[in-house]
C-alpha cells in the first residue's frame, strides 16, 4: 500500500474517533411501561409485552454459546412507530426509507413548562421561539420535545402520570398540540417527530390527533426518547436504528444523536473520555508517521 493512502486511513480513523455519539435509548427489557388497550376492547393482560427465554448459556468444550429467544409487543420503551402504526396502507418498518431515518436533530426543551403543567402540548409559539433563537428547522429534521420526562422512566405510574395503569382518561403526560405537528409537516417537511413521553399526543388529548394527522402523511414517530438534556438545541445527525421486520407497526430503536459541533453543551463524559484518548493515539500516530520520513 502507498503510504499517501495509510496517511488518509489514519487521518479517517482519527476524524470518527473525534466525532461524540450520544445514545438517546432506553435499555429495553420487561420493566417498560405498558400503554393499556382496555378502553378499544383488548385485555391487555394477554398480551405478551416482553418474554425471553435462554436457549443457550453456556459452553460446549471449549466453545461459548449465548442464544436468547425473544418475543415483544413493538410498541415500548424506546421505539418508533412506523407509518402504518395510524396510517392504513402505509410503510411498515421494513419500507421506511433509509434516508428518513438520518436526519438534523432538533431538541425543543419544554422542561420548565412542563414542571407548571404535566399536560402540556407543544405549541406553534415554542417552535418559533426555538426558532428565533437557533434558526428555522431543515427539511427532514428530526424533532424531539424534552420535557425532562425521561427521569421518570421506567415507573409507570410516574410516567403515565396516574395511579390507574388501565384507564387511559386518567393520564397525564406531555406531547405535542395539533397545530405544532400541523406546522412542521407543511411549513417544515419535518422527517420524523419524537417525545420523551409515552405519546406524541399528551395523556389528556382528546384522541391520537398527532399521530392521525402525521401517519398517513408517512411521518414515523419516536416515543420514550432518553437522555435528550445530553444533546444541543442544534448541532447533531440523529440516526435511528429500526428494526427492518418485514410487515412490523413499529418497534424498539437505538436512537444515536452524533454531536457534529465538538463545542456542543451536551455532557457525555464517558464518551468524551474515549475520544481524547482516540485522539492521543491517533496524534501519535501521524507523528510518527510523518517522522518515519523523517532522515537525520
Ligand atoms: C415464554 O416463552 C417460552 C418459550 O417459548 C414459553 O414456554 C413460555 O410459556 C412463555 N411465557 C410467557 C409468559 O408467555
Ligand atoms: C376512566 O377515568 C375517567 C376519568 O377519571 C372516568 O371518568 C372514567 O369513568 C374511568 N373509566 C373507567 C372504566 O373506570
Ligand atoms: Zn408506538
Amino acid at each position: 500500500m502507498r503510504m499517501e493512502y495509510l496517511f488518509v486511513l489514519i487521518l479517517a480513523a482519527c476524524n470518527v474517533g473525534a466525532r461524540r455519539v450520544v445514545d438517546l435509548t432506553h435499555t429495553f427489557d420487561k420493566n417498560a411501561p405498558k400503554y393499556p388497550l382496555d378502553f378499544l376492547g383488548y385485555d391487555s393482560d394477554t398480551f405478551t409485552y416482553f418474554n425471553m427465554t435462554i436457549l443457550a448459556d453456556q459452553f460446549f468444550g471449549d466453545m461459548w454459546l449465548g442464544i436468547r429467544q425473544v418475543e415483544f409487543y413493538e410498541h415500548q420503551g424506546t421505539h418508533i412507530d412506523a407509518p402504518n402504526h395510524f396510517g392504513s396502507g402505509r410503510q411498515a418498518m421494513d419500507e421506511i426509507p433509509p434516508e428518513r431515518l438520518i436526519g438534523e436533530g432538533v431538541v425543543i426543551d419544554v422542561r420548565d413548562k412542563v414542571k407548571q403543567n404535566p399536560d402540556y402540548a407543544v405549541s406553534v409559539q415554542d417552535i418559533k421561539d426555538h426558532e428565533s433563537k437557533y434558526g428555522k428547522i431543515p427539511p427532514g429534521a428530526i424533532v424531539c420535545m424534552n420535557s425532562g420526562w425521561a427521569d421518570k422512566y421506567p415507573d409507570p405510574v410516574l410516567v403515565f402520570g396516574s395511579n390507574d395503569l388501565k384507564n387511559v382518561s386518567t393520564f397525564h403526560f406531555p406531547g405535542f398540540s395539533l397545530d405544532a405537528c400541523k406546522m412542521l409537516l407543511n411549513e417544515r417537511q419535518v422527517g420524523v417527530v419524537g417525545v420523551d413521553t409515552p405519546s406524541t399526543d399528551p395523556g389528556q388529548a382528546d384522541g391520537y390527533y398527532c399521530h392521525m394527522y402525521l401517519q398517513p402523511n408517512q411521518v414515523p414517530l419516536l416515543e420514550y426518547v432518553a437522555n435528550l438534556d445530553s444533546v444541543p438545541a442544534r448541532g447533531t445527525t440523529m440516526v435511528l436504528g429500526a428494526m427492518k421486520m418485514r410487515d412490523g407497526t413499529g418497534g424498539p430503536t437505538r436512537i444515536f444523536a452524533f454531536m457534529d459541533d465538538m463545542d456542543g453543551d451536551g455532557t457525555n463524559t464517558a464518551n468524551m473520555y474515549s475520544s481524547s484518548v482516540l485522539s492521543t493515539v491517533c496524534s501519535l500516530m501521524i507523528a510518527s508517521y510523518i517522522t518515519s520520513f523523517m532522515h537525520f
